[in-house]
């Protein structure tokens, strides 16, 4: 292919990377920090296209945008031809970042809201692998991680409820079983799991009251930053994590050991 094997000769794919305080734009903004080319896919066009030109002016990389649904398959293969078409390097690195969340109570969670927790937090993470597995397989490289949540570990607990824990179980499940079947190629399928994250995920349905008993039950005493996750994200993709695969890593300053 005639490319090298260090960082800047390799594209990271990052889903869900345009809201301007969540943990995709700032993993993107990370990626592209360390020499990474970045691809930045969300289901909001504008948002995407806005995202992208400001990792573009922090940071002298190659930067690519697409409007993505990760729920439908042709949106992201129609992303992984772009991307492999265009003047990105291979991709070398897939941050399964897109989430929705759900603290809507078990008995009030009609079939609808079910189906699109789980289409976007978990059947997307399998979409989007299925579609870019084929270029890391063929360049004998590749790094996947996945989002999760410590709402999967725990039930619950932090702000999202029932059909948002199985989906993000569905991660871990996912992630540990690609893992063993993709090892033998030298790719690597790792998830991330963070308890509270100071967002604005759950700007509609928190309180006050409720952020600051969110935070009280963690022991480092704070929320997470975007930058706490989106360090994770990249280190599980560089060349030093290549031992590490099918692990979950906690990210939740100990409101969950485990
Ligand atoms: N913030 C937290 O406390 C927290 C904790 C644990 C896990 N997480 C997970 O981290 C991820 C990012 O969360 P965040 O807090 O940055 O949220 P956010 O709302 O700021 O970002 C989520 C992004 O996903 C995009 N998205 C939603 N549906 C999509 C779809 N169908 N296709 C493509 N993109 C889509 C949104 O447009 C948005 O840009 C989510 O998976 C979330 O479940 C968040």
């Amino acid at each position: 292919m005639g490319y090298g094997t260090g960082v800047g000769t390799r594209t990271a794919v990052v889903t869900g990377a345009a809201s301007p305080r969540g943990i995709g734009f700032h993993t993107a903004l990370r990626f592209a920090r360390e020499g990474w080319a970045v691809a930045l896919l969300d289901i909001d066009g504008d948002g995407v296209e806005a995202a992208a030109a400001r990792v573009r002016e922090a940071h002298d990389v190659p930067v690519l945008a697409a409007r993505v649904d990760v729920t439908d398959q042709g949106s992201v293969r129609a992303a992984a031809a772009a991307i492999d078409a265009s003047d990105l390097p291979p991709v070398g690195a897939l941050a399964n970042i897109a989430g929705v969340p759900s603290p809507v109570p078990f008995l009030e969670v009609d079939l609808e809201l079910w189906h699109r927790i789980v289409d976007i937090n978990l059947t997307g993470v399998f979409l989007t692998c299925q579609a870019f597995l084929p270029a890391m397989i063929e360049n004998g490289y590749g790094r996947i991680v996945n989002m999760s949540s410590v709402s999967a570990q725990q039930g619950g607990g932090v702000f999202s409820k029932t059909p948002y824990s199985a989906a993000k179980a569905g991660v871990l499940g996912l992630t540990r079983s690609l893992a063993r079947e993709v090892a033998g190629h030298g790719i690597t399928v790792n998830a991330v799991s963070p308890g509270a994250v100071d967002t604005d995920i759950r700007l509609s349905g928190t309180s006050d009251e409720l952020e600051a008993a969110i935070t009280a039950a963690i022991p480092l005493g704070r929320q997470a930053s975007v930058e706490d996750i989106a360090a994770t994200f990249v280190w599980l993709s560089s060349e030093d994590a290549g031992y590490i695969t099918g692990c979950t890593q906690n990210i939740n300053g100990g409101a969950y050991i485990a």
